[in-house]
């Protein structure tokens, strides 16, 4: 992790919530941020009640306008592009299939673009999602090697974001001609993500914990749609090794990524919702709303055994273990605790038990 003081980094989305949590890790772990992305999308939001704008540069900046974008990056000069910014929500963007397409397609464009013309950028990670992929509604998890797809206007602009990046590869940055340009892309596709500090509408942990700290019933739409759920921590551990063995090894790492949960905890949403009340206490309760919604897929699952191979990324919290980390963050915010010195304390929780993990793989005897 030291690999990361004094590095110049740029995060776009820093206002959101994955954005947030990886602003203030990236804060910890001593690197020069500069973050571009509209408003906090939500209120509360992780970025105001965490103060992740007190240790970074914060540029409140629409990825749609290339000329700001370029700016931004020439005047930062970083070393490494983490792109998150984006219309991030499946039902909005069946409401609003434009601005969709606009910010996750002509935004992405935009990023490339400006990164083309800044020479200090050695390693871009453009973050995507699970959701890419040609869903076949099938019980296997899904491969960095399968059809992209995407049912819906947000999944189909992620799959869209994807084969953007693969032009732009090709056609600026190929593998052969690495020497002269020194830059290496890649893509990194996640599973569903938890974590405190969420608070976007029609996402399934946020609308728990406002249902429950509430004393409201919970509507549920989709009980038996099963995800690929994780803690925010884990993509972004992810995320942080991508960028890193770019940076020191160049394209051999230059194509897409998935970084998802132990195949057993790729559960049903209504399992997550029984394990939350159970948590939670007498106040939690709710029912399945049985009203005809937009299209949702049932089966979704990830195979990271390539991040797990080539990185040596492996997933650290049990869903178990995530979901009380989320719920302890909300309860302890809820209570009046600092929201910035509770998710550091987060971060720092999970660092370790990284470390712990990969000791205890280290010593283990091979058979
Ligand atoms: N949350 C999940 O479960 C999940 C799962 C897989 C992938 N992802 C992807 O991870 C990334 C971050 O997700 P999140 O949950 O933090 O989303 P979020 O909605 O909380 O945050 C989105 C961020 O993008 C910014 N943004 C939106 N439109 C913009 C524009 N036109 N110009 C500049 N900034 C703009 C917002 O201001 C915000 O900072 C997204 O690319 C999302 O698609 C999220």
């Amino acid at each position: 992790m030291s690999f990361w003081h004094g590095r110049r980094v740029v995060v776009t989305g820093h206002t959101g919530f994955k954005g947030s949590w990886l602003s203030l890790w990236l804060q910890q772990l001593g690197a020069d941020v500069c973050g571009v992305a509209l408003d906090p999308p939500t209120d509360p939001s992780m970025f105001d009640e965490a103060k992740v704008a007190k240790g970074m540069r914060s540029e409140i900046a629409d990825i749609r306008d290339l000329e700001r974008v370029k700016v931004v990056l020439r005047e930062h000069r970083p070393e490494i592009v983490f792109h998150m910014a984006a219309q991030s929500l499946v039902r909005k963007s069946y409401e609003d299939p434009v601005t969709t397409y606009a910010t996750n397609v002509m935004g992405t464009v935009n990023v490339l673009e400006s990164v083309r013309e800044c020479d200090s950028v050695r390693a871009v990670v453009v973050i995507t999602t699970d959701k890419c992929y040609e869903n076949k509604e099938w019980v296997w998890p899904y491969r960095e090697t399968d059809r992209l797809g995407g049912y819906d206007p947000y999944s189909n602009s992620k799959a869209c974001a994807e084969l953007v990046v693969s032009a732009y590869r090709n056609s600026f940055f190929s593998h052969a001609q690495y020497d002269r340009h020194r830059l290496a892309i890649a893509t990194a596709r996640a599973g569903n993500v938890i974590g405190g500090g969420d608070w976007a509408e029609d996402r399934l942990v946020p609308d728990i914990m406002r249902a429950f700290a509430a004393k409201q019933v919970l509507e549920i739409r989709n009980p038996n749609a099963v995800r690929p759920w994780q803690h925010v921590l884990e993509p972004l551990a992810g995320y942080l090794t991508l960028a890193e063995r770019l940076c020191e090894a160049g394209v051999q790492y230059g194509d897409a990524w998935n970084f998802g949960p132990e195949h057993a905890d790729a559960k049903s949403v209504e399992w997550i919702v029984r394990q939350l009340a159970e948590d939670w206490g007498e106040d939690a309760h709710w029912h399945v709303d049985g009203q005809t919604h937009p299209h949702e897929a049932q089966m979704l699952k990830l195979d990271w055994s390539r991040a797990a191979h080539a990185l040596d990324w492996h997933p650290v919290l049990p869903l178990k273990n995530a979901l009380r980390l989320t719920a302890e963050w909300y309860r302890r915010r809820n209570e009046g605790e600092n929201a910035r010195d509770i998710t550091s304390e987060q971060i720092e929780r999970y660092t370790q038990l990284s470390k712990d993990n990969q000791e205890r793989t280290a010593c283990a005897p091979t058979h």
